[in-house]
């Protein structure tokens, strides 16, 4: 079969997989190739167990593999059939040298930058897919002009806004699409191209068009927001534990003001996922790189607070635990950073887990998509730790159970069974406040939730 166009997406992660199957079920007349240095992610994306989940995505990617929807291994071949490059590999903060803990560490992108030089012998556009500091495609530029092989380079800007959990929907219904070019004749008509590829499903209206840098701006700018909303959230929530305000009623009364909105108002033990630090600490680092100082603690402060909830949801918990928890057993109800997902990067939990390993619990951890990660991300870690698929035998004999994850499964659970089996007296720290507070109250439990007064009988 002959396609009209052929895609390429340099790295099969979590925005490179679901972003390309949407854009294969949604343009049939393009031929969409996903690669990856990973053998055993591509071999899985040509199973029947894909390497990461979403909610709709294996349905999708079962009518179009095999059709105009491929995985494979073979780079370079890739590169030399594409017209447009998508790049999605990841972006890491920099562990080490020059900006370590807070500059972007661009060496997987720069490594795709070299190997697009290396193996392209036509002209071919190259989008952004990743996140990345504002005026990269500068240097993505500089790096593809010294190819002398004929081949032409014009680098746009598409930043990927999906959430975790909800990928295939986000992409199936953007509240827009961004895409940002150099206002020139060639890149005008590159942005153009990309744009050709969302208006099969994307109203028109939802496709923004801007200049480069603004399209690479507005990625870390639309985190920092985000995230400011939950730490600003989270602040308050300190607060009203000191003054038995509620932070769900609060939430509500100021979310009812059309100006502040009612999303992510969400108070809980602080926002994981691998994006939203890592952002926020690149954005402060090209502020700072820029002498703009106050911004840079500006936004500083965002990853501080969140730190502090954490601390401070870990510290409340031994306090109410008659501050020790040595040889008691805890059940944690969650693993990964947020619900329907199995990604644990920077998830709360690691760091909850870690504090009560320190101060000698003994664990059961229970997501119900998470527990394969959970065990990588604490191989080694020294403590007594079981895993359980079963959120029943993970909270048997426990003295606590921990929330930490908002999995619907666990609002739905018998708590009066769970109860049961428990250690007394039975505590339970909601750190989404998802469960009935009230009704657990009632069966014995002594509830622990965040940004409100406990419900205790003792
Ligand atoms: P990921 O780690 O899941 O996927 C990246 C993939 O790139 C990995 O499979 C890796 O093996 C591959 N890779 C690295 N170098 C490569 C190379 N030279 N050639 C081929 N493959 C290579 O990461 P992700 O979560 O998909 O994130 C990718 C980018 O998208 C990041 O910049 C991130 O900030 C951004 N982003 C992520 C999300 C999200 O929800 N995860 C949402 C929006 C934007
Ligand atoms: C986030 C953004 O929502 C996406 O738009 C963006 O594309 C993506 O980061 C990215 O660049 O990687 P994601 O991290 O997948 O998506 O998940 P979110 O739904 O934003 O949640 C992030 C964290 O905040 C989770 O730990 C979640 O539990 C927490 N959160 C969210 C709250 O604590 N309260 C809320 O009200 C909302």
């Amino acid at each position: 079969m002959s396609f009209e166009k052929k895609i390429l997406c340099i790295g099969a992660g979590y925005v490179g997989g679901p972003t390309m199957a949407v854009i294969a079920l949604k343009c049939p007349e393009y031929r969409v190739t996903l690669v990856d240095i990973n053998e055993d992610k591509i071999e899985k994306w040509n199973s029947g167990k894909l390497p990461i989940y979403e909610p709709g995505m294996e349905e999708i990617v079962s009518k179009v593999r095999g059709i105009n929807l491929f995985f494979s291994m073979d780079i370079k071949s890739g590169i030399k059939e594409s017209d447009i490059i998508f790049v999605s590999v990841n972006t890491p903060t920099k562990t080490f040298g020059l900006g370590a803990g807070m500059a972007s560490d661009l060496q997987y992108w720069e490594k795709t930058a070299q190997q697009i030089l290396e193996n392209s012998r036509s002209p071919k556009i190259i989008v952004e897919k990743s996140t990345l500091p504002v005026r990269t495609a500068r240097a993505m530029e500089r790096i593809l002009k010294t190819n002398n092989n004929g081949a032409q380079f014009e680098v746009v800007s598409n930043p990927e806004f999906l959430a975790e959990g909800r990928a295939i929907q986000d992409l199936l219904k953007p509240d827009r699409v961004l895409i940002g070019s150099h206002r020139t004749e060639s890149g005008l008509k590159a942005a153009e191209e990309i744009v050709k590829i969302y208006s099969h499903w994307v109203p028109k209206e939802k496709i923004i068009t801007t200049n480069l840098w603004s399209s690479e701006l507005s990625k870390l700018v639309a985190n920092a927001f985000l995230a400011q909303r939950i730490s600003s959230i989270n602040s308050i929530s300190a607060l009203c534990e000191k003054t038995d305000a509620d932070i769900s009623e609060i939430a509500y009364a100021i979310g009812s003001d059309r100006r502040i909105g009612s999303k992510f108002l969400n108070a809980g033990v602080g926002f994981g996922g691998s994006c939203f630090k890592k952002d926020i600490l690149n954005l402060a680092y090209i502020a700072e790189s820029y002498g703009l100082r106050e911004v840079a603690e500006y936004w500083k402060k965002v990853v501080e607070i969140n730190d502090y909830q954490q601390e401070r949801f870990v510290g409340n918990m031994i306090k109410a635990m008659f501050n020790t928890v040595v040889g008691k057993r805890i059940a944690i109800f969650g693993f990964a950073f947020k619900a329907n997902t199995g990604d644990t990067r920077e998830s709360p939990a690691k760091f909850i887990v870690r504090k009560l390993l320190e101060e000698k619990a003994i664990l059961s951890i229970t997501d119900p998509q998470a527990l394969e990660n959970a065990r990588m991300d604490l191989d080694g870690v020294e403590g007594e730790i079981n895993y359980e698929q079963d959120p029943y035998r993970a909270a048997d004999g426990a003295s606590a159970i921990v929330l930490v994850t908002e999995w619907d499964e666990f609002k739905t659970l018998n708590y009066e069974e769970i109860y049961k089996k428990m250690k007394k007296p039975a505590l339970i720290f909601d750190g989404r406040n998802i469960l009935d507070h009230q009704r657990l109250f009632k069966i014995g439990f002594n509830v622990f939730p965040i940004g409100k007064a406990p419900l205790t009988h003792f």
